[in-house]
C-alpha cells in the first residue's frame, strides 16, 4: 500500500519534517494574564498537536501597537520569551517542529488598546470592520496613516520580535502578511492611498514585506523564515481587492524567489470570489508554477483534498486549522482513517481548558 502523500517526510530547508501536516496558526485568546505572556497552558496545547510536521502558532503581537484583539500573547517583552520556552521544549521533548507567527494588525485595532491613541495603517482608511476589546466586539476607526519613522520602527519590531522568537526557541518564524492584517493593507489599493515610497506602485505596496524580510534575516537563517499570504481575500477583514490585487501577489511571489525561505504559506480564497472579476479563483494552481520554493496551502481541506493538493503537484504541504482544533491527534486520526471529533466555536477564544486543552486523542476518546 502506497504511503498518503500527507505522511510523507518534506524537507524545510536545514528541517526534516516528518509529514505534510502543518497545524495552522490560530488565535485563540488565552494569554488572559497582564502582560500578555504565554503560560504553561500555551505549553499543553502545542506539545498535544506535536505529532504535526510542523505547528505554527497564532499570530503573536511583535509590540505594545501591534496588538488588535484581547488575551492574545506577544513576542516583544522578555517575560514573554521566558514564556514562550515552555511551549519550545514541551514541543520539543515530544519531537515536534514549532514556528511563532509574527503579527501586526495594523488597523483592525481600537483606541481601546492604545491609552485612547489611533490604531496605524499604510493610510487613513477606516476598515468598517470589528475589534475584540476587552469591553468585547466594537467597530473599527479610521487608523493613522504611519510615518516613515513608524514605518521604520514597525520593520525594527519585526526583526526584534524574530530574535526574540529565536531566544524563546522556535525553529523559525512566519511573518503574518496576510488575511488583511499590517502588511496586506499595505499591499492593496483600497487601504494604501500613500504616495510616497510605500504606495503608489506595486513594488512600492510591496516595499515594508521586504523590509521586514531582509531586517530580519540579519538575526536568524533565512531558511528558518516563512511567511503568509491570502490574495484574493474580499469581504472579510476589511479587505476589498481591485485590479491591481493580484498583480501585486505576482510581484511578491516573483520576488520572494529572489530568497531562500523556508516556505510561502498561501491560502485559497475564504469567501466566494466567483463574481469578481478580479481574483484568482485558484491560487495554489496559479503560484505553483511562479515559485520556486517550498509552499504549504491552506483553507478547508479535508484528508482526501490534502492528499490529492500534494499528489498533484501544487503544494508541498497542508495547513490545517479547525480540525487542530478539535483532534490534537489530527495525524494519528489521518493516519488510521479515524474519525474526526467536531470543533465548537464557541470556545475558539474563550479563557481556559475547557475547548482548548480538553479535546481527546482518539484513543483516550475510545478508552473513556
Ligand atoms: C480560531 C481561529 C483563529 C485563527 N487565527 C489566525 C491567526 O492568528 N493567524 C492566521 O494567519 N490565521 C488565523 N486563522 C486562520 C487559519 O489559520 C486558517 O487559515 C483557517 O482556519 C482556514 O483553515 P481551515 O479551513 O483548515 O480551518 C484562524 C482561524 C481560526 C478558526
Amino acid at each position: 500500500m502506497s504511503i498518503q502523500p500527507l505522511l510523507e517526510k518534506l524537507q524545510l530547508g536545514d528541517l526534516e519534517l516528518k509529514n505534510r501536516i502543518v497545524m495552522a496558526p490560530m488565535t485563540r485568546n488565552r494569554a488572559d494574564n497582564p502582560g500578555n505572556i504565554p503560560t504553561e497552558i500555551q505549553a499543553t496545547y502545542y506539545s498535544q498537536r506535536a505529532s504535526a510536521g510542523l505547528l505554527i502558532t497564532e499570530g503573536s503581537q511583535v509590540s505594545k501597537i501591534a496588538v488588535g484583539y484581547i488575551n492574545t500573547p506577544g513576542i516583544y517583552s522578555q517575560e514573554q520569551v521566558e514564556g514562550w520556552k515552555k511551549t519550545t521544549e514541551a514541543v520539543h521533548e515530544k519531537g515536534g517542529v514549532i514556528f511563532i507567527q509574527l503579527w501586526h494588525v495594523g488597523r483592525m485595532s481600537h483606541p481601546d488598546f492604545h491609552n485612547g491613541n489611533l490604531p496605524l495603517s499604510a493610510s487613513a482608511i477606516n476598515p468598517h470592520s470589528k475589534s475584540y476589546t476587552p469591553e468585547g466586539f466594537k467597530e473599527t476607526v479610521t487608523p493613522k496613516a504611519m510615518t516613515l519613522e513608524e514605518i521604520k520602527q514597525t520593520v525594527l519590531d519585526f526583526k526584534n520580535a524574530a530574535k526574540n522568537a529565536m531566544d524563546a526557541g522556535f525553529d523559525g518564524v512566519e511573518i503574518h502578511s496576510s488575511n488583511g492584517y499590517l502588511f496586506h493593507q499595505f499591499f492593496n489599493g483600497t487601504s494604501n492611498v500613500r504616495t510616497d515610497q510605500y504606495g503608489g506602485t506595486i513594488e512600492n505596496k510591496a516595499r515594508i514585506l521586504f523590509e521586514v524580510i531582509d531586517a530580519i534575516k540579519e538575526v536568524m537563517p533565512e531558511n528558518r523564515i516563512g511567511l503568509r499570504l491570502n490574495p484574493s481575500l474580499n469581504g472579510v477583514f476589511g479587505m476589498t481587492m481591485d485590479e491591481e490585487t493580484i498583480p501585486t501577489f505576482d510581484y511578491i511571489i516573483n520576488k520572494l524567489n529572489e530568497y531562500d525561505l523556508a516556505y510561502m504559506h498561501l491560502s485559497e480564497p475564504f469567501t466566494d470570489v466567483s463574481s469578481i472579476p478580479y481574483a484568482e479563483k485558484e491560487i495554489a494552481k496559479r503560484y505553483r508554477p511562479i515559485y520556486k520554493g517550498t509552499i504549504i496551502i491552506n483553507s478547508a481541506f479535508d484528508q482526501a483534498k490534502g492528499n490529492q493538493v500534494i499528489k498533484d503537484g501544487f503544494a508541498d504541504a497542508v495547513a490545517f486549522g479547525k480540525p487542530f482544533i478539535s483532534n490534537p491527534d489530527l495525524v494519528e486520526r489521518f493516519e488510521n482513517h479515524d474519525p474526526l471529533a467536531e470543533y465548537d466555536t464557541a470556545t475558539f477564544y474563550t479563557p481556559g481548558e475547557k475547548g482548548y486543552t480538553d479535546y481527546p486523542s482518539y484513543q483516550e476518546q475510545e478508552h473513556v
